[in-house]
């Protein structure tokens, strides 16, 4: 096989070889001439697979360490995106005072909720939608929104590689929807989704084993209880 052509199948495979998680909020945005940014690229697949698919017209490859900056540069380079795809090393949302450019889409990904909610610590208004998967609960990140007045447009839960993974899509425009469940997220989004519901009954039957073990601490275990309550009342919105 001619080298070009050997290089065009290996950019194919690199760039259609995008993780169950970053394909799906890949997946959920629409095309169009935007700006969009990934903070905590690490790789900088999604930024190529973003360019690459003529989703956006530019993105910001972020990441708070040098090391993995450089893979990305790396990756950038191999597919010669470093016009489209400018690399900032950056804590977060930090680099957004020195750009111009509004940015349409904000991705975090491949991070928990505790890092992800210091980052979003510096929202600001050049930002209009932030697309996150967590590795952890979402529950803080739903307090946000309300706190923020701003909008959920659509939330998920999977698994994938056998991690579980929560989707949240923040649109930073002002609603006047009530949030109708911080803790376990509104029903509505998870109708269809069992990988949810059988997350909920193991961490139910968890829950009770950790609930049993307390002991000489009744606040602690009237919490627990609750928050079991809770579950298994949202468990049963499936039948
Ligand atoms: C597990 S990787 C996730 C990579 C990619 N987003 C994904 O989902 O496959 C996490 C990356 O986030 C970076 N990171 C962690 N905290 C950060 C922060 N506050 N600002 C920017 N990058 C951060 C780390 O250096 C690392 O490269």
């Amino acid at each position: 096989m001619p080298t070009n052509l050997v290089n065009c199948w290996k950019n194919f495979i690199k760039v259609k070889m995008l993780s169950k998680r970053l394909q799906t909020l890949v997946n959920l945005i629409s095309s169009g001439d935007f700006v969009a940014a990934d903070i905590g690229t690490d790789h900088g697949l999604l930024p190529i697979n973003l360019i690459k698919n003529k989703i956006v017209k530019k993105v910001y490859a972020v990441d708070i360490n040098v090391k993995p900056l450089k893979i990305a540069e790396k990756n950038i380079q191999k597919h010669n995106f470093q016009k489209e795809i400018p690399t900032i090393l950056s804590d977060g949302l930090a680099f957004t005072t020195q750009i111009s450019d509004e940015i349409e889409y904000c991705f975090l990904a491949g991070l928990g909720s505790g890092t992800i909610l210091e980052i979003l610590n510096k929202d600001n208004d050049k930002i209009k939608n932030y697309l996150i998967c967590s590795n952890t609960e979402i529950e803080q990140i739903r307090k946000f929104t309300i706190a923020k007045n701003y909008f959920i447009q659509y939330e998920s839960f999977f698994i994938d590689q056998k991690h579980r993974y929560w989707l949240i899509w923040i649109n930073k425009q002002k609603s006047a929807k009530k949030l109708e469940n911080i803790f376990l997220g509104d029903f509505k989004w998870f109708e269809q989704n069992l990988e949810y519901k059988i997350y909920l009954e193991n961490q139910i039957q968890f829950l009770e084993k950790i609930f049993l073990k307390i002991e000489n601490d009744e606040d602690a275990k009237l919490k627990l209880f609750n928050k079991i309550k809770q579950m298994k009342e949202y468990v049963q919105l499936w039948n």
